[in-house]
């Protein structure tokens, strides 16, 4: 008789069948949980007496003999086994006979591969959230070095306000410290183990679930068993985190390649993250940006596929769950990758960023209009007023061919004789430094925004 769990094989509609529900090309990727949740398991069963000591002793010598095997390469991975939990027991059994057959009492796949899949998630979120860390330090380190470099700031894609560089970069540290919150609290919430659930309904035998949990590094146990075999919440949540994580950085990667562009030439990016063109010599194109803007989106198609997956399954545990894992294990490491790459290429010493043409561009676009009217309102003028009189300034400064922070005083008081005094106003330094408002853009508003992320650097544990 086949120990296969279903068909009566040898046929070829049997073959494709057997592709068709297997996962282990998938899931061979838990196989290092798989086989600590088994030891975990395995220890508790025999502290329990449900196996014997000896039992798990052959147990656990032969699992990291397995481990062995698969990370040297030397593992036969087949789709006639279905999937990484059945694949390890059948191996085990081969190699310590009787006491194989014994590791998956009081436990079912349902709740194995819910333990392996939660491991995994756990850990991932922890990656990420180092990943995340080591960005803030490198977008914090450039920052630092440019809190009076000026450049434009946008509105509409439309010359704004002057800010600084370092305000600007502030902003997405802002973001990532976010991104990185959310892993860990992901973490928290979802850092329970679920193992001792079994098929759906728990177990007759005398089990510690809160042993295997301990073990395992969980902070403890599902409440509710079935809830535990059934729900992939903390699987949603880690693509959640990591869509939106993307979304930021690709974000960043569309301001690159704008700002790496002739028209504007804010940046060069490092040589080793463009490329040249077959044709074109003169081609420097942004590639490794645009490819993390690129794959955002099939994160977020990750995400939808999961969600559809679950939104109509009923309780406990159905084959559709086996779909889980593709979308999570894509998505993270498409993530992973980004930030990583993300990383090296904002830091690298050949990324840098020209301060000369940023400050042009700040003379371009009449940038200090607010200030001029926010001067006069200062100095007794109602603000209709004063916004009238600095859409004169600029009329003015647009009928001469100049910016309009390159008015003089006379050019002011021939516009309005309170004005005069005001070309101050017009200068674009000052009007970065005027915004000392908490949070703003000038530089001591900038100062205290560093010293607060480099606080919250300090209390995290890494
Ligand atoms: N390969 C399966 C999955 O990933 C393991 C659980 C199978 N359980 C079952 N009752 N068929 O979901």
């Amino acid at each position: 008789m086949s120990d296969k769990l279903w068909g009566d094989g040898g046929e070829e509609g049997d073959a494709l069948l057997d592709r068709f529900n297997a996962s282990i090309d998938v899931d061979r990727a838990l196989y290092r949980e798989d086989i600590e949740g088994s030891i975990a398991h395995a220890r508790m069963l025999a502290a329990q007496g449900i196996i014997a000591d000896d039992d798990f002793k052959a147990i656990a010598r032969g699992l990291e003999q397995i481990k062995g095997e698969i990370e040297r390469g030397e593992f036969e991975f087949r789709v006639c086994d279905e999937d990484i939990h059945m694949a390890l027991e059948k191996r085990l059994t081969e190699l310590i006979g009787e006491a194989g057959k014994r590791l998956h009492t009081a436990r079912s796949r349902n709740d194995q591969v819910a333990l392996d899949f939660r491991l995994w998630c756990m850990r991932q979120n922890r990656a990420m959230a180092l990943l995340l860390v080591k960005l803030i330090k490198t977008l914090l380190a450039i920052a630092k070095a440019h809190t009076q470099t000026l450049m434009p700031g946008f509105t509409h894609l439309q010359h704004a306000q002057p800010i600084s560089l370092a305000y600007h970069l502030l902003a997405y540290i802002a973001m990532f410290i976010r991104d990185f919150e959310r892993f860990e609290s992901s973490r928290k919430r979802c850092n329970i183990s679920p193992l001792g659930g079994a098929a759906l309904a728990g177990t007759p035998h005398d089990i510690d679930r809160q042993a295997t949990a301990k073990e395992l590094g969980f902070d403890g146990v599902t409440l509710n068993a079935m809830d535990g075999v059934s729900d992939r919440d903390f699987a949603l949540e880690a693509l959640f985190n990591a869509s939106l994580a993307q979304t930021h950085l690709s974000r960043f990667c569309e301001e690159l390649i704008l700002w790496s562009s002739s028209e504007f030439g804010f940046v060069k990016i490092s040589d080793r993250f463009t490329t040249g063109s077959s044709i074109m010599p003169q081609k420097r194109n942004p590639d490794a940006a645009e490819l993390i803007r690129g794959k955002t989106g099939r994160i977020y198609g990750d995400l939808i596929a999961l969600f559809t997956t679950m939104k109509a399954l009923p309780l406990a545990y159905n084959k559709d769950l086996q779909e889980d894992k593709q979308s999570v294990f894509d998505a993270l490491k498409t993530l992973g990758d980004s930030l990583a790459i993300f990383t090296e290429m904002i830091g690298d010493k050949e990324t840098k960023f020209n301060a000369e043409a940023m400050l042009k561009a700040c003379k371009r676009g009449h940038l200090t209009a607010t200030d001029l009217a926010d001067a006069a309102v200062k100095k007794g003028v109602a603000f209709r007023d004063a916004h009238h009189l600095a859409r004169k300034a600029v009329a003015l400064a647009d009928q001469k061919g100049v910016d309009l922070s390159d008015l003089t005083s006379a050019d002011l008081a021939q516009i309005d004789g309170r004005l005069a005094v005001l070309v101050f106003a017009l200068d674009v330094f000052a009007s970065m430094n005027a915004r000392t408002s908490e949070g703003g853009t000038a530089t001591s508003a900038v100062e205290a925004q560093i010293a607060k992320v480099e606080a919250l650097l300090k209390t995290i544990a890494l």
